[in-house]
């Protein structure tokens, strides 16, 4: 039986706990949010759009609230400054959480590639991974030559649809990006039917896929996975994610076998050559980690930047079909600009103003990554008044942000001359933030900018879009994690 002393002793501890925990945190401003439920949290008062749900507490609590996504403490920030704030200068706001379930090498010491790992080890690799995409190609005109090419290849297959009508855009666009990536990283191109490349899109729409799917309850509750792992898709997940991994280390071996040091062709190659040179254990470029670490920043590359780019080319097509006044605009800009006689080359932006604005429009009203990517507190710190403790999830509500009428008056008109001067020249505007701001920025920016605008303006210079007569009105109701468009169905008039 036990003690009576055993019990004083056991509600003298919760008591003792108690009292540090409040004392560390009553010197602070509360953070508000809603009430949750043990274990869960805050998980079922979401629904599928966990935007929407983010968008109304937003508004109810303001700038900063707490939920819990099951025991996961999660801040949400929706003031502006805050974000560019928190985000841009203090490293401790500057972590990742590490989910191992979802990692292509789950059993090394810590997360590897760019998108998960922290600290010192991430800031020696994100530096390297820009500076080389800097040399071999993002910004420059061979970036440009490749991506010209695949801009190419998706006209001549939409021109052979003869004028029938076009339902799966998304797939096009994908094979498009994969491959103008590919031919970066590995320097090698595919063919649009070659059914390697087919089979790397279709190992990264399922890990996007089922990352969609089931990822969710596996990000917030990982032990199901461990208790579960059938029910729960652990499984499932694990094996698209061990498939993608053969992929890219088939593309490093191969890199391996055919290296010479006199010949550095592509980011593979100067990867290797720096872990060639490497003889300091204590390197992040040293043995076989970083081998690990190259594949999975493979693996990051695609993860990122695939799905996000074509998801908003496919708005792009939607919107400028269905708003307005947009299409011949954006035509007469392009015809202005190139009498209509050959491609449009990322030389033509600064005299494409409208081009640009109505690129940021789409970025703005689409906000395909509604509450940016999450970073860790990796210390207990102050922020605002507030205690924002270690190993706290920190949100920046994005799509809030994109769609406050307080900053854009009316949000939820699509009308690129918002970023427009009143004598048309190009305006930016510092609340439009799609990439995320400060320390961990997308690295893909310019080439995803670059990679709409080329291809917007090339395929709108050879065709004139409408929707399918036959098929349901498009809708623009997204759905997915990635917010992406239900399928919608075009028909492509060539233009002569
Ligand atoms: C429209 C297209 C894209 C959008 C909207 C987008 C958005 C984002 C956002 C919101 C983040 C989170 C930044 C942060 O945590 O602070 C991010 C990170 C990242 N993106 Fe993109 N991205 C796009 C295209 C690309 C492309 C084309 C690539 C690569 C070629 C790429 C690679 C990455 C990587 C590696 C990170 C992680 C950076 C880090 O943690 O240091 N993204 N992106």
């Amino acid at each position: 039986m036990i003690s009576f002393s055993v019990v004083i002793a056991a509600i003298a501890a919760v008591v003792v706990f108690w009292f540090f925990q409040t004392s560390k945190t009553r010197q602070y401003k509360r953070i508000p949010g809603p009430t949750g439920i043990p274990i869960l949290g805050n998980i079922l008062q979401l629904g599928k759009q966990m935007h929407v749900q983010f968008n109304k507490w937003s508004n109810q609590y303001g700038d900063i609230y707490e939920v819990k996504l099951g025991t996961q403490r999660t801040v949400i920030i929706s003031n502006p400054k805050w974000i560019k704030e928190i985000f841009a200068t203090d490293p401790i706001f500057s972590g990742r959480m590490r989910i191992e379930s979802f990692e292509m090498y789950p059993n090394e010491s810590m997360s590897l590639g760019i998108v998960s790992s922290e600290g010192e080890f991430w800031e020696t690799h994100r530096h390297f991974l820009l500076k080389q995409l800097r040399t071999f190609g993002f910004g420059k005109s061979c970036m440009e030559q490749l991506v010209l090419e695949e801009v190419q290849e998706v006209i001549e297959r939409f021109k052979k649809t003869e004028g029938k009508p076009i339902n799966d855009l998304k797939t096009v666009f994908i094979l498009a990006v994969i491959n103008s990536l590919w031919t970066i990283l590995t320097s090698k191109r595919f063919n649009h039917d070659d059914p390697k490349l087919h089979t790397l899109v279709a190992n990264l729409n399922k890990v996007l896929f089922d990352l969609a799917e089931r990822g969710g309850m596996l990000i917030f509750m990982p032990w199901v996975g461990h208790l579960m792992p059938e029910w729960s898709g652990y499984n499932k997940i694990r094996k698209v994610i061990e498939d993608n991994k053969s992929f890219f280390e088939e593309a490093v071996n191969e890199h391996k076998e055919n290296f010479q040091e006199d010949n550095i062709k592509d980011f593979i190659d100067v990867f290797l050559n720096e872990t060639n040179k490497t003889t300091d254990s204590s390197s992040p470029f040293y043995g076989e980690r970083a081998e690990h670490q190259l594949v999975a920043t493979l693996g990051d590359m695609f993860g990122a930047g695939t799905d996000t780019t074509s998801t908003t080319l496919s708005w792009g097509i939607l919107y400028i079909t269905k708003f307005a006044g947009v299409q011949d605009k954006l035509q007469q800009e392009i015809k202005t600009v190139t009498e209509n006689s050959r491609n449009v080359s990322l030389n033509d932006r600064p005299s494409m103003p409208y081009t640009t604005a109505l690129i940021d429009e789409i970025l703005r009203y689409s906000s395909i990554t509604p509450g940016g990517v999450q970073h860790r507190a990796t210390e207990d710190k102050e922020f605002k008044g507030y205690l924002i403790e270690k190993d706290t999830w920190i949100f920046p509500n994005l799509h809030h942000l994109h769609h406050n009428p307080a900053i854009w008056g009316d949000p939820e008109t699509f009308r690129p001359e918002r970023f427009l001067t009143e004598d048309g020249k190009f305006k930016k505007n510092e609340n439009l933030i799609p990439f995320q701001i400060g320390r961990r920025q997308c690295v893909g920016e310019s080439l995803a900018r670059n990679t709409i605008f080329l291809f917007l303006a090339n395929i709108f210079r050879s065709f004139t879009i409408s929707f399918d007569p036959s098929a349901p009105e498009p809708s623009l109701d997204p759905v997915g994690l990635i917010l992406t468009p239900q399928p919608f169905s075009v028909v492509m008039k060539e233009r002569s």
